[in-house]
This record gives C-alpha cells, structure tokens and sequence, in this order.
C-alpha cells in the first residue's frame, strides 16, 4: 500500500518454462512466474494501481474482467503494452464482492496469449460480505479453482485446433491452477470455491461425480441474494461462480463436468466437445473437520438494474464472421452508450454454434433466456453469459462509469478463437 492509500500491485508478463509432476516440461508464459499468475485482491473503496511489464517478445495487454472502471485502464486491444514497456492503469474499486479474473486481449492473439498460461484471479472484498459467516479463509476452505483444458504433444503443450472444431481449441484433460490431476485436502465441513472457466473455448457442466448438491452462492459479479442448492452448474469461457460443498470427515468426491444437452446439435456435442466429461478435482475430507456455520439465508442485495428503467434498447446478433454482420474493427465505434443510464440487450444467436457474450465494464441481470426467467445460476449479477445455437438472451445493465468518448469498452464472444476471428464490437460512453 503507497503513501496515499494506493493498493499497489506489480505484474510481469514472462516466458517460462512449466515442470509438471510427471517430470515432462513445457515452454509457457506467466505473470510473475512460469504460469498463471498471482491472486489479487482489494477491497470496495479502494484505490489500486497495477504496474504491469512486458518481459515477452511480443506486444499483448491485460484487461480486468468484470472490473467497473474507466475504459483508458481497462485493458483492451486499445492498451497494448509494448515488448519491453510498461502500463500502470489505477482506478477505485466501485463494485460488490466478487470473483473476477484478469488475463490479456491483443487484438487477434488473446487465445494463443490465455493459453500459453496469462491468466489470474481478482478478489475483491467489501464489508457486507465479510460480516457475512462464509467460508473465507484463502487457501485454507475458500479456495480458487482455476479449470483450463489442455492437450499434450509429447512432452509439450499441443495448441493446434482439430480439424473439425470451430470452436476453437479444445483440450483433452483438465489442469486446475496448472496442476494435472489434481486434488485438494479440505479440513473443514464446508469448503468454498471459486470455480473460473479460463479456458478458451470449452464449455463445462459441473457436478460431483456422487451426485452430491451444492449451494450456489455467487456468479461472476458478486453474491446472489440467497445459496441456490443445485447439483449441476453450467459455466462457458469466462464464467465464475462460488460454490458451497458440504463435507463428512474422510470422504471423497470428484468435481467432474458432465456431457451437456443444451449445447448444440449432433454435431457439435461429437467435435466441438459437448459430448466430453472430465474428472476436474478431487475434494479428500481430512479424517477430523473443523465445525463450519449454517450458510446464512441471506447473502447480498444485486446491485445490476432490472430492466424497468432502460433508456434504451439493443439488439447484438451472434455469428461466427462477426457481431450484427460486423467483424470487428478497431476503428470503429459500433454502439454509444449515454453515462448514467441503463439498457436492455438483446442477445441471439443463431448460427447453429455455441457461443457466450461477454460485455466490459459492467455487470448485468439476465432478464429472460427465451422469454422465461433464467436458472439459479444466471440469476445474479454476470457479465458473461452462455448462448447456445437458436437462443436469445434479454439482459439489463446500467452505465455510470466516467464519459470517455475517445476510448471504447468491448462486448464480444468469450470463445476466443471467434473473438479473434472479429467475433467483438466497440462502445463508448458519453
Ligand atoms: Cu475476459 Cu474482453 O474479456
Ligand atoms: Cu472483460
Ligand atoms: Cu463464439
């Protein structure tokens, strides 16, 4: 922490060299080390400034995702920080607790630059949540779970996409924070995670492999009003959400991803992965737990509108050449968006492919899938939400950040192999 109360953090982009536990070695890249990169975490309120460095051979930038802040810190392709330069964007954080994630988005390269390992978590904290009797010991019963598919060659990470899969990479076992096979000791009855979707194109379905239900508690912009129970969880690249598992002493369990029915046609569950499960982590209860409190019944309040006060309506639809016919265009501004008011968008896609949409800036309430009131899991504050093949989304979110006319948030399918191919748009707030 500075002398003004700044909350500092330093990041370096870096190639390494990744061990695994195997013994094989793969090149990789990290903030700070060899792969992914540290957790960061503030509180509401704060000021924070994050003094990032270039140690790679090529240019990329780092954008907070789900972060409300001003669009010259936000990270974008317009913020690129050159091989060998730096960039320290500061801003306050102005949001509910929640789990957000930050990782790079060069223009055309944000899927090579995520998977060759640039990706972290972003806490943040405030004090409603923290009177709250949660699980919120880091690393101890609140734990991050970073889920990345992977695919070796040999010894090496494979990054080449399948001849039939337009969905872009997809790997053929899971890593949790860049671990193989892994599994965590939990020691007391209830353990948190904090589940993020870092990969770039695969869709997973959550479960336990004993069918076990969880609570639901958060989704990617904060705490939803109350633990939702559920035993499925559906999260596309992007995607958080903060689960509660109950635990007996000495039990095992596997959080595995499932096959998913509502992915796409035939087609696309066989070679864009829809068909595939995963064991993603084993939880190993220690023989004696550590007493943990009811989940309160209450959590936060949503802070996203609802849709009764929008000034205005959009319509996006998703295609894999581009967003309403567009392939992006650095150049152009495709929305302008007027400070301090909220919209609805519509979202639809129909392009027989899965894809997500994910908006900068803000977080927003998923009004309807389909014109009915969405699962436990889209009912909290998002800013990423799934869109399977011949469906729409209505989602209500509200501007008030600073006006910047000049700099432009993105809004963008988080499959990022059709992020890069133009799958983005531009707006600016005035
Ligand atoms: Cu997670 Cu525009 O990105
Ligand atoms: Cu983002
Ligand atoms: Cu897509």
């Amino acid at each position: 922490v500075g002398k003004d109360g700044t909350r500092v953090f330093d990041l370096r982009m870096q190639a390494g060299e990744k061990e695994f536990e195997d013994g094989r070695r793969t090149p990789t890249w990290g903030f700070n080390g060899d792969y992914l990169g540290p957790t960061l975490r503030a509180k509401r309120g704060e000021k924070v400034a994050v003094r990032i460095a270039n140690g790679l051979g090529e240019a990329s930038t780092v954008h907070w995702h789900g972060m409300h802040l001003p669009a010259a810190m936000d990270g974008g392709p317009h913020q690129m920080v050159e091989p060998g330069g730096t960039w320290t964007p500061r801003w306050t954080i102005d949001q509910p607790a929640s789990t957000l994630w930050y990782h790079p988005h060069p223009h055309g390269a944000t899927e090579k630059h995520v998977q060759r390992g640039l990706a972290g978590m972003f806490l943040l904290d405030d004090e409603k949540s923290a009177a709250l009797d949660l699980p919120d010991e880091y690393g101890v019963n609140d734990m991050p779970v970073i889920v990345q598919d992977v695919r070796f060659d040999g010894a090496k990470f494979d990054h080449g996409h399948g001849l039939m899969q337009n969905t872009g990479f997809l790997g053929d076992r899971t890593m949790v924070n860049g671990t193989l096979d892994p599994y965590m000791e939990v020691g007391d009855e209830l353990v948190r995670l904090r589940l993020l979707n870092a990969s770039t194109a695969r869709v997973y379905d959550f479960g336990f492999s004993d069918g076990r239900a969880f609570a639901l508690i958060g989704t990617d912009g904060g705490l939803l009003e109350a633990p939702a129970r559920m035993d499925r969880l559906q999260l596309s690249p992007g995607e958080r959400a903060e689960i509660v598992v109950r635990m007996k002493p000495g039990e095992r369990t596997v959080l595995r991803s499932f096959p998913q029915d509502n992915y796409g046609d035939a087609w696309q569950r066989r070679f864009g992965g829809g068909d595939d499960s995963f064991d993603v982590l084993e939880l190993r209860a220690k023989q004696s737990l550590r007493d943990s409190p009811e989940l309160p019944s209450q959590l936060g309040e949503l802070e996203v509108p609802d849709g009764t006060d929008s000034a205005k309506e959009r319509f996006f639809g998703l295609e894999m050449s581009g967003i309403n016919g567009r392939p992006m265009d650095m150049g152009r501004i495709d929305e302008v968006v007027t400070r301090g008011t909220a919209e609805t968008w519509t979202v639809r896609n129909d392009d027989g492919m899965p894809h997500n949409f994910h908006v900068h800036d803000v977080q927003f309430r998923v009004l309807e899938v389909d014109g009915e009131r969405p699962p436990p899991e889209l009912r909290g504050a998002k800013d990423t939400v799934f869109v399977p093949g011949g469906t729409t989304v209505k989602l209500a979110m509200r501007f008030d950040g600073p006006a910047d006319p000049d700099t432009p948030y993105m809004y963008h399918c988080h499959l990022l192999y059709h992020e890069d191919g133009g799958m983005m748009g531009q707006f600016v707030v005035v």
